[in-house]
C-alpha cells in the first residue's frame, strides 16, 4: 500500500488528526494522476491508496472521513450498494468522487441520486478530474449543509427515573456497537452524570458555548468534549452550583450544528425543565425519548409532555419508554390502565435491577455491555431510536442516510 502524506501547509487537520483529502484506487495511473493534483492544489493531509471501494470502507470504520473522498469503483459488482455501505461508515458531510470503467448513464444518474458528487469514467484526465474535485469543493455548502448526525433527545418525566442512564448506554452502544462517532450531550450542566457514567473527566467551556455561538469552531469536539475512546465524546460540565445558568442557549444552534456535521449520532440528555429553552435542539431532533417509571405522576406526567410535545411541534418521533418496571406480579397497573392513563402505549420497557445498575455504575462501564436482561431491552430502545429498525427507512440513497434522518 503506497500512502503519501503531504504536510503543505498547517491546517486544522493537524489538530484533528484527520486527512483532508482520500483516495482509494485501484490502478497506478490514477493515483499518479490524482498524486500530481493534490501536490497542484496544495492540499494537505492528503491520503491516495491502492485498493478499491472495500478497502475505503474497511478503513473508514476505523478511522475519521475527509471532506473529500474518492473511491473506485472498477472492480465492484455493485456499485451502489457499495457506495450505500460507503456512505454508512463514512461521517455527515463528505463528498465523494466515484471513479470507474463502465461507461453507463444509467450508472451516473444512480450514482448521483445516492449523493454522489460526481463520477468520471477511468482512464482519468488531469483536467477533468481537477474540475471534479474543484467544484465539489464549491458546491461544499449546499450539499455538507443538510447532512447532519441523527439527533436524539432524552428526557425524563420527573426526577430520578433513569433518563440519563440510557443516554449514556444508548450513546455507548452506538459507538461500541455500531462503531459510528457519537456524541453524548449532558445538558444538565450542574449536576450531570454522563461523565461519571462514562468514566471520563468534563472539560470545561460547554456552557460558555452553548451561551454564546462564537465559541464554536471546526474544533469544539476536540476542544471541549472528554474523549471516552475513539468514537464517543461526552459534553457535560459541572458548572458550579452557586453559579445562575442562563438558559437562552444563544449558541446552542451553531454548536449543535458543527457537532452534527461531525459525528453520525447525537445524544442529548435533556433535564426536563429546560424543554422550552431548548425547544429549537428538540425540534430538529429524530427521536424523543420521554422516559418514565410506572406510578401515577410518571403516567400522568407523560401524557402531558406527549401533548407539550405535540405543542412545540415537534416532528420527530416521541417514543415513551417506562424504566425501573417491576416484574408483573409487583405491577401496579394493568396495560390496559396504563393505556387509559396516557392516551397511548408505551413503546419499550426497561426491567428494575437495581444491583445490575449499581454494579455497572461502579465499574464505569455502561449495562448495555453486558447480558442482563435490561441490556437486552436497552439494545432494542437504540435500535430503534438509531433508526436502523425503522421500515420507512429509505434505502438506495447516501444522501438520505448521510442526512440521517
Ligand atoms: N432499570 C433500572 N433499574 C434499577 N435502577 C435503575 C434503572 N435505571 C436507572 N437506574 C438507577 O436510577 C438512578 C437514577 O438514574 P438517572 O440518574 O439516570 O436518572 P435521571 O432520570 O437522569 O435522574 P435526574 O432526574 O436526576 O436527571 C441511578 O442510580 C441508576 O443506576
Ligand atoms: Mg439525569
Amino acid at each position: 500500500m503506497d500512502t503519501l502524506e503531504m504536510r503543505a501547509m498547517p491546517d486544522t487537520g493537524v489538530m484533528e488528526n484527520r486527512s483532508q483529502f482520500m483516495a482509494f484506487v485501484s490502478d497506478s495511473e490514477s493515483e499518479e494522476l490524482i498524486k500530481g493534483l493534490v501536490q497542484q492544489l496544495l492540499i494537505p493531509h492528503a491520503s491516495i491508496q491502492r485498493g478499491d471501494i472495500s478497502v475505503a470502507i474497511r478503513q473508514l470504520e476505523e478511522v475519521r472521513s475527509p471532506p473529500l473522498l474518492i473511491v473506485d469503483l472498477s472492480d465492484s459488482k455493485m456499485p451502489l450498494q457499495d457506495i450505500n455501505a460507503l456512505a454508512d461508515v463514512c461521517e455527515p458531510g463528505v463528498k465523494v468522487i466515484a471513479i470507474g470503467e463502465q461507461n453507463d448513464v444509467g450508472l451516473f444518474r444512480d450514482l448521483m441520486r445516492a449523493g454522489v458528487s460526481d463520477y468520471l469514467v477511468k482512464p482519468l484526465n488531469s483536467s477533468l478530474l481537477q474540475t471534479a474535485v474543484v467544484s465539489s469543493e464549491e458546491g461544499m455548502d449546499t450539499r455538507i449543509g443538510s447532512k447532519i448526525a441523527r439527533l436524539s433527545v432524552f428526557m425524563g418525566v420527573h426526577g430520578g427515573v433513569g433518563a440519563s442512564t440510557l443516554a449514556a448506554n444508548i450513546a455507548y452502544h452506538f459507538s461500541s456497537e455500531f462503531k459510528r462517532r457519537t456524541s453524548l450531550l449532558d445538558l444538565d450542566l450542574q449536576t450531570g452524570v454522563s461523565s461519571l457514567l462514562l468514566d471520563s473527566d468534563p472539560v470545561s467551556g460547554l456552557l460558555e458555548a452553548l451561551d454564546d455561538p462564537r465559541r464554536t469552531d471546526s474544533l469544539v469536539v476536540e476542544r471541549l468534549a472528554s474523549k471516552v475512546d475513539e468514537k464517543l465524546f461526552v459534553f457535560g460540565s459541572e458548572t458550579p452550583l452557586e453559579r445562575p445558568i442562563s438558559s437562552g442557549f444563544r449558541g446552542m444552534e451553531a454548536f449543535l450544528q458543527e457537532v452534527r456535521q461531525q459525528c453520525h449520532f447525537v445524544v442529548a440528555d435533556l433535564p426536563r425543565h429546560l424543554l422550552s429553552p431548548a425547544a429549537q435542539m428538540v425540534r430538529s431532533a429524530s427521536t424523543i425519548v420521554l422516559v418514565t417509571d410506572l406510578t401515577l405522576a410518571g403516567l400522568r406526567d407523560t401524557a402531558r409532555y406527549v401533548q407539550a410535545l405535540g405543542a412545540l411541534q415537534c416532528p420527530g418521533e416521541v417514543l415513551v419508554v417506562a424504566n425501573k418496571a417491576p416484574d408483573s406480579r409487583s405491577a401496579r397497573f394493568k396495560e390496559s390502565e396504563i393505556r387509559e392513563q396516557l392516551g397511548r402505549d408505551i413503546d419499550f420497557t426497561v426491567s428494575l435491577d437495581t444491583k445490575a445498575f449499581q454494579d455497572a455504575e461502579l465499574r464505569g462501564e455502561p449495562l448495555i455491555a453486558g447480558s442482563h436482561a435490561a441490556s437486552r431491552q436497552i439494545k432494542a430502545i437504540a435500535e430503534r431510536v438509531s433508526g436502523r429498525g425503522d421500515p420507512r427507512r429509505t434505502r438506495g440513497s447516501i444522501l438520505k442516510r448521510l442526512i440521517g434522518r
